[in-house]
């Protein structure tokens, strides 16, 4: 019989002994902040959990319910006052410059280097995601903003096509009111109104004047008459929106074109994840097509990941985060539920449907058709976007307010905002 030693016994048998305590203090975790609360948002959030279980990395979940950026970065900026910030946190656009520059946000580098981001990212998220040379952000996905999602069996069953400009639009409303059918469904919440007006400023003119206005900020180009164009369109689509405009959440309005309650809704691509979480299949329950206008041009709004640099404790977990999301595997899954399409140049078409097919073709045609989103931090600070979208509301919500007056009150009122630092994606369309 084999005599008892105790250092091949603790050879032998302590990490069994051990292995549940072991596997908790080894799987690294990270809590991640977002405001991802839609059907199709959770989807994603879970797929991004499993996923990251299955690489020993526990995602723990930071969600702040309200549903929009403004409420989460409230919330970020609290618990980093209070000593308590999350290891990761969704912060789109401007904000990661700003938060950068505060010298909040950990740098992943190492990560983007090991993974060749700079190659295997599209240019334009591989600028965004960059601060004094420093990769600080983790992009996931890149949605389009200028969508018309249409319920298909409402326009078959009507025998209507959708509309390829506004006078086709217009033709449609009374034929869909006929019908009981509110024609486009629509919320007055401040920034799904300023998402709606970014769209149609840029059906009306081009990308050079709409960055003159969201970019530059120039207060000529809100006296232009392309800007007064803009506002009129916004105020003739109220009369297909139910009248006052509810001040629904947008998953509410994804809701009602599924059932049918609206023909029509002007969105992000994040409505497409939603309609299919719903259950509706892409180009057979609805289907997409870019708003009258615009087929050109993509408006983007880019999904990202940040790290928040608290010590260097978390920073394996963090860039194991940071390089699970920009694999080509998740890519792929995620971007489907999202809605979103890759950050990838090489990512395979050929398993995306027909919304995401056409958004991809028209954002990797280059920098030409890429715009920036106003409304969703890709194209001004936080304060001016504050200001105009305030503006943008008002106008909205006040039918006796004049498009002369509105004009004058918008042009006066940027003199007074900063110039914007991250201007960037001015220089990079061609005037
Ligand atoms: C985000 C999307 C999100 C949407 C609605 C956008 O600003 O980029 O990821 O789904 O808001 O919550």
């Amino acid at each position: 019989m084999q005599q008892f030693r105790p250092s091949r016994w603790r050879r032998l048998f302590m990490p069994c002994l051990l292995a549940v305590s072991c596997t908790a203090a080894q799987a690294q975790s990270v809590q991640v902040l977002h405001w991802w609360k839609s059907l199709s948002e959770q989807q994603a959030v879970n797929l991004l959990t499993t996923k990251l279980a299955q690489d020993n990395l526990q995602w723990r979940d930071g969600l702040v319910p309200s549903g929009s950026g403004v409420g989460a970065s409230i919330v970020l900026k609290s618990r980093i006052l209070a000593g308590n910030a999350p290891e990761a946190a969704q912060l789109n656009g401007v904000l990661v410059s700003e938060w950068a520059e505060l010298g909040l946000l950990l740098d992943i580098d190492s990560v983007a280097q090991s993974g060749k981001w700079e190659k295997n990212l599209f240019p334009k998220v591989w600028n965004l995601i960059q601060v004094k040379n420093h990769v600080v952000a983790a992009p996931l996905g890149v949605h389009r903003i200028n969508t018309l999602f249409y319920n298909k069996k409402i326009f078959s069953k009507l025998e209507l096509e959708p509309p390829a400009s506004w006078e086709e639009f217009d033709q449609l409303i009374p034929k869909l009111q006929q019908a009981g059918i509110t024609p486009l469904a629509q919320s007055s919440e401040i920034w799904q109104v300023a998402t709606l007006f970014e769209t149609v400023l840029l059906s009306v003119s081009n990308p050079a004047f709409y960055q003159d206005v969201f970019v530059r900020k120039q207060p000529s180009a809100f006296m232009d008459a392309r800007f007064a164009q803009a506002l009129k369109r916004l105020r003739l689509l109220k009369k297909a929106m139910p009248n006052p405009v509810p001040d629904k959440l947008w998953m509410d309005l994804s809701r009602q074109l599924a059932d049918g309650q609206a023909a029509m809704l002007i969105m992000g691509d994040w409505v497409k994840g939603e309609l299919n979480a719903l259950g509706q299949s892409t180009d057979v329950g609805f289907s997409c097509v870019a708003v009258p206008g615009t087929a050109a041009y993509h408006i983007y709004d880019v999904d990202t990941l940040v790290m928040l640099a608290k010590d260097n404790s978390k920073r394996s977990a963090q860039e194991k985060l940071a390089q699970w999301v920009v694999s080509p595997a998740l890519q792929q899954e995620y971007n489907q539920v999202k809605g979103s399409i890759p950050v990838l140049r090489n990512a395979d078409t050929g398993k995306m449907d027909s919304c995401a097919r056409n958004a991809w073709k028209v954002f990797s045609s280059g920098t030409a058709a890429q715009v920036p989103s106003f409304a969703h931090r890709m194209a001004t600070d936080e304060i001016s976007r504050d200001a105009m979208m305030n503006e943008i509301h008002r106008f909205f919500m006040d039918d006796q307010m004049t498009v002369g007056e509105a004009q004058k009150r918008m042009a006066t009122m940027v003199r007074a905002l900063p110039k914007n630092k991250a201007g960037n994606d001015a220089q990079d369309i061609n005037r």
